[in-house]
């Protein structure tokens, strides 16, 4: 029973994604970050395959997260210049708290990977939402380390892939709302074909 449906609603219509790199922390509590990623798994699952899971980078561990991605960096390129590497420290060390979403497909099931990858997607952007709900910003990025061989090993089973790494924090400035799809351009009435 929704108890107070105009900030419900007032919560989905001003959602936005913060950029990793501006996030200032601290992220969230222990105890909210359980909550985020419970609301985050309450998601649409045909066959109730759990397709996804998340796996959590703590504070503690971002030098050995940096270290994974500049050997992964200086594997891709060996001879990648300090701006380059400087990226990869940044990143590492982007404030708030660290979830790598992992898409984690069941292959040869009747259930399509494609519908699986929907849910991993969905899961994604509950826990944007609750993150928002809980009054933190997150950020969903993937860039080239999630799609580095080295990166993927680090976080997934074989047959499992990076679907972003979302990082959860507070504006460290006034986030500007982007332009929205015009409405009339994505939603058209359905009319059927001529049989
Ligand atoms: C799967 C996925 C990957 C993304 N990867 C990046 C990325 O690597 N870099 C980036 O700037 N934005 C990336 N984005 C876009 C941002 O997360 C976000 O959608 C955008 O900043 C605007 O978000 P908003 O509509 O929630 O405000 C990605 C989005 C998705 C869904």
């Amino acid at each position: 029973m929704l108890n107070d449906r105009s900030s419900i609603l007032s919560l989905l219509e001003t959602r936005r994604s913060g950029k990793p790199r501006e996030l200032v922390g601290p992220g969230p509590t222990p105890g909210e970050l359980e909550r985020m990623l419970t609301i985050a798994a309450r998601t649409p699952d045909h066959g109730t395959l759990t397709p996804w899971r998340f796996v959590t980078v703590g504070d503690d561990q971002r030098n050995a997260f940096e270290a994974l991605l500049q050997q992964a960096l200086v594997e891709d390129d060996a001879d990648a210049p300090a701006a380059k590497r400087q990226k990869e420290h940044d990143f590492a060390h982007f404030q708030g708290s660290l979830v790598v979403l992992v898409s984690a497909p069941v292959e040869d099931h009747k259930i399509p990977v494609w519908e699986q990858g929907l849910s991993c997607g969905a899961a994604g952007m509950n826990l944007l939402l609750a993150a928002h709900a809980l009054g933190y910003i997150a950020g969903w990025v993937t860039g080239w380390r999630a799609y580095s061989e080295r990166v993927r090993a680090a976080f997934c089973e074989p047959d499992e892939r990076i679907a972003g790494f979302i990082f959860i924090g507070h504006a460290g400035r006034d986030v500007e709302e982007r332009e929205r799809p015009d409405l009339s351009q994505v939603w058209k009435p359905w009319q059927p074909p001529n049989l």
